[in-house]
């Protein structure tokens, strides 16, 4: 199996985290530090080390997450700040799998399976990610009609797939889905046209709904859960 593959399935995170550490000379087989993460490794016989602590791979956990304001969304924080790993008591290294920014509130899911954390952010998978949007004042159709059809955002074509209204005469309140995952998707896109975003909550992403999950709170999610997700994946195209 490939180093970087191995890596992510003993929880060290990502695959782009976990080629992070072997590029930082982290990583040892057999003694010797790699740096190569397209290094085979024979998962039965060679001797995998983080930091000198010998590894082996972990089962597999997923968490569903309604996350909470005031909550960065990465392991650890320079600034002390609390971190949604911290919302979930486990001893295994689960990370999120993509971001919300601090003060976004919503799904986020987490895990210790890098494999499954790239699948459901891999670009070419389009998950979907549905978002309640309040803006800072009324949204005209004109701009709505535009975001939908796409406008050019830092020199790249982007839009939304789909945009409502959910409350009848209640215009400064979108709904919308992208399959976007790049950072401040959503307030960039509605800064580019002048608005600013003073609440965001995502209420789906890639069909996890948190609905019935009050914030804070998290539900640990059945493996065959995860493998329902791939399978219709891969079979829907
Ligand atoms: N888009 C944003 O601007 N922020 C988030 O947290 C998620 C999507």
């Amino acid at each position: 199996m490939r180093l970087n593959k191995y890596l992510a399935e003993c929880g060290l995170g990502s695959r782009r985290n976990v080629e992070e550490l072997i590029e930082q000379g982290r990583i040892q087989v057999n003694g010797k530090t790699i740096m190569d993460f397209s290094t085979q490794v024979d998962v039965e016989n060679d001797v995998v080390q983080f930091d000198g602590e010998k590894l082996k791979t972990e089962s597999k956990v997923y968490y569903l997450l309604n996350k909470p304001k005031g909550v960065i969304t990465t392991t650890k924080d320079d600034k002390h700040r609390k971190t949604v790993i911290e919302l979930i008591p486990t001893n295994l290294q689960i990370f999120p799998v993509g971001r919300l920014d601090y003060n976004t509130t919503g799904a986020l899911l987490l895990t210790n399976d890098g494999d499954f954390s790239n699948f459901l952010t891999h670009p070419r998978h389009n998950f979907e990610r549905i978002y309640l949007v309040t803006l800072d004042r009324d949204l005209d159709a004109a701009h709505k009609a535009m975001l939908t059809k796409g406008i050019i955002m830092e020199r790249r074509r982007s839009r939304f797939l789909s945009m409502e209204y959910p409350k009848r005469n209640l215009f400064k309140l979108v709904r919308v889905s992208t399959s976007e995952g790049r950072n401040h998707f959503v307030k960039r896109m509605f800064s580019t046209l002048g608005y600013q975003v003073v609440n965001l909550h995502r209420e789906e992403f890639a069909g996890f709904r948190i609905d019935k999950i009050p914030l804070g709170k998290y539900q640990k999610l059945d493996r065959t859960v995860i493998e329902q997700i791939k399978r219709k994946k891969i079979v829907g195209g």
